[in-house]
């Protein structure tokens, strides 16, 4: 029934403000992976596409750079006003493409919502630096200048808040943008395209290109005329990506994986960090950049934390995310499966003790989806490929510590550092820990997820490469720092010569 919101059987990309066929007409599936039921076909684009949107990018951009910004801001309120219409459809959408539960999707819906108003704010301040000139009658400033043509490549776990995320704020800023979403959950893509036509944005600002990152994403990733990538996804992409990026000098901002721990000390609320650690680890089935994927547990409270989750575990009902009564979703696909199945066998064959789930679920109303037990390991070690590697599953490991101090050491020893959470009631330790972990993203007595979008969203070490998502700091991203001097004395002043 809720199929009928999919009102196309055969997608096209966005270019210029059309809808439009790809030029390779080929096509891919996209299915529900609650069972696995074809949704729509995707286009697979090729190079000509994005050649295609770029240049539109480009000459719309000239335009658009010169709308005050205030006004541009305008049609942020209205995609944040039709998205907040559109809520409940949008987020039936999101749960059938992505398999996130309903009430999660209804939260990344809400998400992107917070962030049109958000960034729409943006366009009335935007602001920059004025600062004493060391001259006499010379003014200084600083301001934001767009930087031209963005590319956006996101994933399939935040479908919409992530492009979000990403493009009010370069459009707010004055940037034009081509957009690669992934090809399996293209539906949130062509709701927000959409959305923007819809609000009036000018024809060419946004651009939707579908398709593969080996080809769309490589050829924006080269193309001379996107002078910033923006991407969110695998570190392997990643690293390629800013490889690719380096060599052209190119901007290129990163948020890729992580390895987000809980610490729960022995003064902890326990009720409170199981029910914290339930919601981070298995929410979203646990396929979140800032999903919790170790607990690092004080030695005097592990078995009464163990018998909690486990208790807690058994009442975690799973299946389709569009019955309100589930609470774990779906898998992405076979891959996600596979990947998820080989670290149990690896957690096993490393000497972690298998407390819970560690299977897939395909019997009964299992049989046509992606479903995984949601799996508890306890007695983990630090250095164990479980405790280090990103499983993007619903699988946690308990790695037990003697003290605070080795519970921080634990925390960081990992090549990531997006998010970090610590239970804890000593007010010494929170303030020690807010400064010691080593994360973009620090919660005291509260899960690893649920980051909220006007703070810096992004990671230290391997998570990134120093810049952040979300927030005034996306700003930096999408824009130049312009250093302006207007000298009105009359005459030549030189700097640092005629200073007395
Ligand atoms: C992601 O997993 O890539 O903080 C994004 C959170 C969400 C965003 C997650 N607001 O968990």
């Amino acid at each position: 029934m809720t199929k009928t919101l999919i009102q196309e059987e055969k997608l096209m990309n966005f270019i210029n403000g059309n809808w439009v066929n790809s030029s390779s007409n080929q096509f891919t599936e996209v299915k529900n992976p609650a069972n696995l039921e074809t949704l729509v076909q995707v286009p697979l684009s090729s190079e000509d596409d994005v050649n295609k949107a770029v240049q539109t990018a480009k000459e719309a951009q000239k335009e658009w750079a010169l709308v005050p910004a205030p006004q541009r801001a305008e049609v942020l309120y209205r995609v944040g006003m039709l998205m907040k219409e559109r809520k409940e459809d949008l987020s039936q959408i999101l749960t059938m493409e992505n398999g996130k539960v309903i009430e999660e999707a209804r939260g990344e819906v809400q998400e992107g919502i917070d962030m049109a108003f958000y960034m729409a704010g943006e366009g009335r301040r935007l602001f920059g630096q004025t600062t004493p000139s060391e001259l006499k009658d010379k003014f200084a400033m600083s301001v934001r200048a767009p930087v031209g043509v963005v590319g956006i490549i996101t994933p399939w776990n935040f479908p919409i808040a992530i492009a979000t995320w990403k493009s009010f704020p370069a459009i707010v800023a004055g940037n034009a943008v081509v957009w690669k979403p992934a090809t399996e959950t293209p539906l949130m893509a062509y709701e927000l395209a959409k959305i923007f036509e819809e609000s009036g944005l000018p024809k060419g600002v946004l651009n939707v290109v579908f398709g593969s990152g080996s080809k769309v994403g490589n050829t924006m990733v080269h193309h001379k005329d996107i002078r910033v990538i923006s991407f969110t996804g695998s570190n392997d992409v990643g690293r390629t990506i800013a490889a690719k990026c380096g060599e052209q000098l190119k901007k290129v901002s990163l948020e890729m994986g992580g390895k987000n721990a809980v610490i729960v000390m022995d003064d902890a609320d326990l009720s409170l960090a199981t029910e914290g650690i339930l919601w981070s680890a298995f929410g979203t089935s646990g396929q979140r950049c800032t999903a919790c994927s170790r607990v690092i547990v004080h030695e005097d409270v592990k078995e009464r934390l163990e018998e909690r989750l486990l208790s807690e575990m058994e009442k975690l009902t799973i299946g389709n995310g569009l019955d309100e009564t589930n609470k774990v979703g779906p898998i992405i696909n076979k891959d996600g499966l596979e990947k998820i199945q080989n670290y149990i066998k690896i957690g096993q064959d490393e000497g972690a003790k298998l407390l819970a789930g560690g299977y897939v679920l395909n019997n009964g109303e299992y049989a046509d989806g992606n479903y995984f037990a949601p799996t508890l390991f306890t007695d983990a070690t630090p250095e164990m490929k479980i405790a280090q590697e990103e499983i993007f599953g619903p699988v946690v490991s308990l790695i037990p510590v003697k003290s605070f101090e080795e519970a921080i050491e634990v925390n960081n020893g990992v090549e990531y550092g997006l998010s970090s959470s610590v239970f804890t009631r000593d007010v010494n330790r929170v303030f020690a820990a807010q400064r010691d972990l080593d994360t973009g993203i620090v919660y005291v007595n509260a899960g690893t997820t649920g980051a909220e979008i006007h703070l810096p969203f992004g990671g230290t070490k391997g998570t990134g490469n120093g810049h952040r998502d979300s927030g005034v700091a996306a700003l930096d991203v999408f824009t130049e720092w312009k250093a302006v001097y207007v000298d009105y004395s009359g005459k030549l002043q030189r700097a640092q010569i005629d200073v007395e």
